[in-house]
């Protein structure tokens, strides 16, 4: 069984790349806290980094699953540049749990937050060129069973970041804020947000959504809006900076089961 986490749905292509050549399932983490995983021999977990640390739903959601002892933990992180913590916070989670992570990895992709790369993800895309040949080696090993850990540098940078008044200034880097001009109130957000954190405002003279206090920041709102309504820290995501995963389509994420 492969658990992912995914915003613009570079962890929903690697998780189902790997499931493909695995035979595993894929589904998402917040799904499987509501099953009983004990019985999977293979347990993969596939989520990206955020400030150098792992999303706080993933670290959440980390610690309401069922996992055997016995079974085969791997994680892989698709990210920008660097994964920082991103593996060892939820390492220490399984760890408290009794299970064993056996295999880590990381793998660049185009980065959807494009902090210090300009603001456009599309701009990466010669990412992909690497990242093929680096997906094949990580299922080799995968299907080897292999025990190896290939930690992300930087390991003080997530550190740094999880602390709690470092977070004041992280948080609103990429915070997402709807731009009710531009919002035609079309209801897309609210049906792909993953935390549930997205609802419309229906004024009489206007209908727009809302942003609750509960975003992971998985800037899934900005890159799909049809309206490039929504803005990250006050600045606007033109549409040919808009970015998904080109495996990935809104119809995927409209049928995930959250
Ligand atoms: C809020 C946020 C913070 C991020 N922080 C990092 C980071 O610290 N290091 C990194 O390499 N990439 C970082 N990224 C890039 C993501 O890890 C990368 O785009 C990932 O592939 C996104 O996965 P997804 O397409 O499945 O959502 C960040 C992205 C977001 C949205």
């Amino acid at each position: 069984m492969i658990l992912y986490f995914s915003g613009t749905g570079n962890c929903l292509s690697i998780a189902r790349q790997i499931a493909e050549n695995t035979s595993e399932q894929v589904m998402t983490f917040y799904e499987a806290t509501k099953l009983d995983l004990s019985r999977h021999s293979v347990v993969g977990l596939v989520y990206p980094s955020y400030y150098f640390n792992a999303p706080t739903p993933v670290v959440e959601l980390t610690k309401q699953l069922t996992i055997s002892p016995d079974a085969y933990v791997f994680i892989v992180v698709p990210c920008g540049a660097q994964t920082g913590n991103s593996v060892w916070s939820v390492e220490q989670i399984l760890k408290h749990k009794g299970i064993k992570v056996a295999y880590c990895n990381k793998i660049r992709v185009p980065d959807c937050s494009a902090i210090g790369f300009g603001r456009n993800p599309n701009d990466q895309k010669w990412k992909f060129n690497k990242y093929a040949q680096r997906l094949q080696t990580i299922i080799k090993d995968i299907k080897e069973r292999r025990h190896s850990k290939h930690f992300g540098a930087w390991g003080i940078a997530g550190w740094f970041c999880s602390l709690t008044w470092m977070k004041r200034y992280t948080k609103p880097l990429l915070q997402p804020q709807v731009n009710t001009r531009k919002c035609i109130g079309c209801n897309t957000c609210v049906s792909i947000c993953p935390q549930n954190n997205i609802s419309i405002a229906d004024l009489p003279q206007n209908k727009f959504a809302f942003i609750g206090d509960n975003c992971a920041q998985c800037l899934r709102c900005v890159h799909f809006c049809p309206k490039q309504a929504i803005e990250i820290a006050g600045k606007p995501t033109p549409k040919e900076h808009q970015y998904h995963n080109p495996d990935v389509k809104l119809k995927n994420l409209l049928e995930e089961k959250l």
